[in-house]
């Protein structure tokens, strides 16, 4: 990578502040359901710890909007990063008032400190200069760890980046070899499968892949809209009405560039949107009035795994049903059972994919599942990301 990590610098010692996104499903009672992005932070923080230096971990936790909420506070990873590490995490109250200071200016080297949500200042999603200037006032380095936060331009993921030496965690730099590389140089044949509800929420994505993929394999409730678009009837099936017209294009394009472009050829449509509704599985071509797509059907599974046996590299992006319903989650599950089996590079974009994957315990299994959802995507689009751009230059 092209960017200088936690290695390629003299650490020793030193007060290092960490990015880390930290942004983990809570329950009703702030227990954490999974802590894969803490575990996935471990790495760097061990490297630190062995190096000798005073840890100041930063993150945000969910969307608070500026304002302290104690539902928002970032304890209970305080608690759980204690337990994996099995050493105390000190927490502050705050992000850089009297508390977090205090706390950082008086942390012993081999310490670690948690500072509270930065998100609970408006001033970190408005990059703020003097917000970046006081975070970056408590360390001596910077280290951004913080892959799922790296398409956000805010002052933890950025802006402190201008007032401290500024490198990447080992996280970041296994992101970017594992991602990076099979966009750039993918073994073939490549092949991604993109799913999701919306064509638009994707069209960046299919649209950079259709210049690099032998195959693209599409499903999900974007792919009515790509029924749509060869003008049949897709009942009550989401469907992108202003998004026909570039699903006709995109699908040109793959003609024109030679790539194969692989739509379900059947669906699992239900009455309602309901876990119990009444379903059935029925030709994509014949869709009936009243029924809506919630899932690809058992041809579709057969016709895409078929395909996937010959890939070499697999990129996925997206489930390819109503996943959290379990009578819609079929095809996703099938085609994370056939990636696990094969012998392939097979890399999980984050968000709900990763969460298909690792509901189907399927985790380990696969090459690279990626920490990042929204980052991921905009990497997979071939935008650069704000937090990885700021850091030093190899
Ligand atoms: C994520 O969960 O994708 C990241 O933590 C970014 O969160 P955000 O979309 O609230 O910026």
């Amino acid at each position: 990578m092209s960017k200088k990590t936690v290695k390629d610098i003299d650490l020793k010692g030193k007060k290092v502040l960490v990015r880390c996104d930290f942004n983990v499903p809570l329950d009703e009672n702030r227990n954490i359901t999974d802590n894969t992005r803490i575990v996935a932070a471990l790495p760097t923080i061990k490297y630190l710890l062995e190096q000798n230096c005073s840890v100041i971990l930063c993150s945000h936790l969910g969307r608070p909007k500026g304002e302290f909420k104690p539902e928002f506070s970032l304890a209970p990873v305080a608690k759980e990063l204690s337990r994996l590490l099995g050493q105390e995490v000190i927490m502050a109250k705050d992000v850089i008032g009297e508390d977090a200071k205090t706390k950082a200016a008086n942390l012993k080297q081999g310490e670690i400190l948690l500072l509270e949500n930065v998100r609970f200042h408006r001033e970190e999603t408005d990059n703020d200069p003097e917000f970046s200037k006081a975070l970056a006032s408590m360390a001596e380095v910077y280290v951004n760890d913080a892959f799922g936060a790296a398409h956000r331009a805010h002052a933890s993921t950025v802006g402190v980046a201008a007032y401290l030496p500024a490198v990447s965690g080992f996280l970041i730099e296994k992101e970017l070899k594992f991602l990076g590389e099979a966009l750039d140089n993918p073994v073939r044949p490549f092949m991604a499968i993109l799913g999701g509800a919306k064509v638009s929420d994707k069209i960046g994505v299919i649209d950079s892949l259709l210049e690099k993929v032998d195959t693209l394999m599409i499903g999900g409730g974007m792919a009515y809209t790509f029924f749509k678009a060869q003008g049949y009837s897709v009942g009550n099936s989401m469907c992108e009405e202003d998004k026909l017209d570039l699903a006709r294009e995109l699908m040109q394009k793959a003609k024109d560039r030679g790539v194969k472009l692989m739509l379900p050829v059947d669906t699992r449509v239900g009455k309602e949107f309901k876990p119990d509704t009444e379903s059935k599985t029925v030709a994509w071509t014949e869709i009936p009035d009243g029924w809506e797509g919630f899932d690809i059907g058992e041809k579709t599974i057969e016709m895409f795994s078929e395909e996937l046996k010959n890939a070499k590299t697999v990129v996925w992006n997206g489930p390819l049903g109503l996943f959290e319903f379990d009578q819609f989650a079929k095809g996703t599950n099938a085609i994370a059972k056939v990636l696990s089996e094969l012998d392939a590079t097979t890399i999980i974009g984050g968000g709900d994919s990763a969460a298909a994957v690792r509901k189907a315990g399927l985790q380990d299994k696969m090459t690279h599942i990626s920490t990042g959802g929204g980052a991921s995507l905009e990497f997979l689009e071939g935008k650069k990301l704000p937090g990885i751009e700021c850091l030093q230059d190899k």
